[in-house]
């Protein structure tokens, strides 16, 4: 089998993990100059990095890209934790796991089944792996049942507004959705700030949960018979096919990583593979815990409603993204 051409190609690669497993020996940290991006594979240095203060999110000098700026998407970006460093990170983070941490595991799995026994008799199964987790959110979040499918709608929207290189009729699209959205939150009583990192729980849900659920479904129909419960299977497949390959930094002053010297403003490609399917420091994950339990009841309703193979099928491939693992059912 061909290697993945490179760490942005890998994600999407049949099987690119004794790839990755050589690049972690081989080149813990290299500068790609087709990607200008360093790849830092070797899980020491990427722990480094995630915990670094002067490694940000964003590059310093566009901290929204120019392209959304003065328009609701990018408002919102503006003010995601995710976005953010520093002093404006620090303060609202705490607010955010707060909010995660109130769903409580039954509530999550009473969403997740409801979402997919509304889900699955109307959508073919590409759409259903990212409708699913949207909708599970929206529920927790307290959307009213006719608002559902359009909530789903727009944080598509929204999320393909601060994908890299939009047109204007997607980023038209994207303020759209960013406003129908902040409205919901106010109308709970919620601040700009809550409102926005609202958004965020159902954006940040949409491919990441979407790629999980998919890799386990996967991990079924491979195992067939012989498949352990869902709950075991989403667990082993969080860590060993993970849905987030990696993610990227950028040196705000001349730092120092595994004896090279990183330039202030170069871009640094973090690989999550294997030891940081979360992230970590600052970043990591706050939803992780609800992410697993979204993947376990989605594949647990699934397998009830019919056999896995009617509604799957077989693996085509995955979608051509740069960090998210996804199949592409046929
Ligand atoms: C399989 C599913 C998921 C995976 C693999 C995943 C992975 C990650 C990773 C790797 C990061 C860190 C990004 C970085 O440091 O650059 C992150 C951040 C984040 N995730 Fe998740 N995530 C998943 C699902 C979710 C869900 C369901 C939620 C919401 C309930 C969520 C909310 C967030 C938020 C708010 C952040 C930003 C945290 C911050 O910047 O402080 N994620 N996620």
């Amino acid at each position: 089998m061909e290697e993945p051409r490179d760490a942005l190609a890998a994600p999407s690669h049949t099987d690119p993990y004794a790839w990755y497993a050589r690049l972690r020996v081989r080149s813990p940290l290299a500068y790609d100059a087709q990607l200008k991006l360093w790849v830092v594979a070797g899980p020491y240095l990427v722990e480094q990095a995630l915990q670094h203060l002067q490694l940000r999110v964003r590059p310093p000098a566009e901290p929204v890209p120019k392209a959304l700026l003065g328009r609701p998407t990018g408002d919102v970006f503006a003010q995601l934790v995710r976005m953010n460093d520093g002093d404006f990170h620090a303060r609202h983070r705490p607010a955010v796991e707060a909010a995660a941490a109130r769903f409580a595991p039954a509530a999550v799995a009473q969403a997740t089944e409801a979402a997919t026994r509304d889900l699955a008799p109307r959508l073919e199964a590409n759409a259903l792996l990212s409708a699913i987790p949207v909708q599970a959110m929206a529920r927790l979040l307290g959307v009213a049942g006719a608002s559902l499918d359009r909530t789903v709608e727009w944080v598509h929207e929204f999320t393909r507004g601060i994908g890299p290189g939009v047109d204007a009729d997607t980023l038209e699209r994207s303020d759209t959705a960013a406003r129908a959205l902040l409205a919901q939150g106010e109308r709970d009583g919620l601040q700009p700030f809550a409102a926005a990192n609202r958004i965020a729980f159902m954006q940040q849900s949409l491919d990441a949960t979407a790629g999980l659920i998919g890799n386990a479904v996967c991990a079924a129909l491979r195992q067939g018979e012989e498949a352990p419960d869902a709950g075991e299977l989403v667990a082993h497949v969080a860590r060993h096919d993970p849905a987030v390959h990696n993610t990227r930094r950028f040196a705000a002053a001349d730092v120092e990583l595994g004896g090279e010297r990183i330039a202030a403003g170069d871009a640094l490609l973090l690989l999550l593979v294997n030891e940081h399917p979360f992230g970590g420091g600052a970043h990591a994950c706050p939803g992780d815990r609800i992410a697993l339990q979204i993947a376990v009841s989605a594949l647990r309703t699934l397998q009830v409603l019919e056999p896995l193979q009617d509604k799957f099928r077989a693996v085509r491939g995955y979608r051509p993204l740069p960090n998210a693992r996804i199949p592409v059912f046929s």
